[in-house]
């Protein structure tokens, strides 16, 4: 099954598509995180994205589609969860190219929803381990030792420099703009759309994002 997280930066899609994916045992496919790994690798896809996502503006739809062409394989036939793709209506149409191309297609798009102020604070807070990629929260979900990683021990945290408040407005605004039009998009495709309260704590959110998807898949088993 092919899963689409939609929602504003810091609404919990990364957290959300993590714990989705490793409890059915699908893929995670993160383009923010896939650029982030482009960068760190100096690649020349990294260095085309770099100037983009630092303004906090959206990498070309070439750019990315040309990455998730490369990036999702015909063993990913089990599951993927996308998060912070697609992110245009171009993208959108993109991906249901790609898929037909293989007889597959998005079973479930889900919005998660949650207000400004709730963004702004947790983006403000989040840090993430430049190790192992694991994320905390300084006001929500902190490592149990101050700046070091729970998961692999590292220390020195790091704040995303596009989680800087004059960013972040441009993140919002961007999304705004360019990504919630998508929802338009999906209201008019075969996929179910369902909207869940980001807002709710990590474990209520999971909750609602797993009834979701099981009713999706109960619902093509008959
Ligand atoms: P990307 O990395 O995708 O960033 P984003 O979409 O802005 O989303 P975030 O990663 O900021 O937030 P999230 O919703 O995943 O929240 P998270 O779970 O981390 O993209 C970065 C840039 O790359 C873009 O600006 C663009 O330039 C480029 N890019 C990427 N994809 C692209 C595309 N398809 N097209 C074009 N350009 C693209 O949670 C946030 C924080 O809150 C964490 O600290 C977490 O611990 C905490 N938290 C999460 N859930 C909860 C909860 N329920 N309660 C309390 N705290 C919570």
């Amino acid at each position: 099954m092919i899963v689409i997280l939609l929602g504003p930066p810091g609404v919990g899609k990364g957290t959300q598509a993590k714990r989705l994916a490793d409890d059915r045992g699908w893929r995670h496919v993160s383009t923010g995180d896939l650029l982030r790994a482009h960068r760190r690798d100096g690649t020349e896809l990294g260095r085309k994205a770099q100037a983009f996502m630092d303004e906090g503006e959206l990498v070309p739809d070439d750019v990315i589609l040309g990455m998730v062409d490369a990036e999702i394989t015909l063993d990913d036939v089990r599951g993927v969860v996308f998060d912070g793709f697609p992110r245009t209506v171009e993208q959108a149409e993109g991906l249901d190219r790609l898929l037909d191309d293989t007889d597959r297609s998005v079973g479930l798009v889900v919005v998660l929803e949650a207000d400004d102020e709730v963004l702004v604070k947790r983006l403000a807070g989040r840090r993430s381990c430049p190790e192992c990629g694991a994320v905390y929260n300084v006001h929500f979900n902190p490592p149990e030792t101050e700046d070091r990683c729970d998961r692999c021990g590292h220390e020195g945290l790091r704040h995303r420099a596009d989680d800087r408040p004059e960013t972040v407005r441009t993140r919002l605004e961007v999304y705004l703009e360019q990504t919630e039009p998508l929802i338009e998009y999906y209201g008019d495709h075969p996929a179910p759309v369902e909207r869940v309260d980001g807002a709710q704590d990590v474990d209520e959110v999971a909750t609602e994002l797993a009834r979701a998807v099981r009713g999706v898949m109960e619902g093509a088993a008959g």
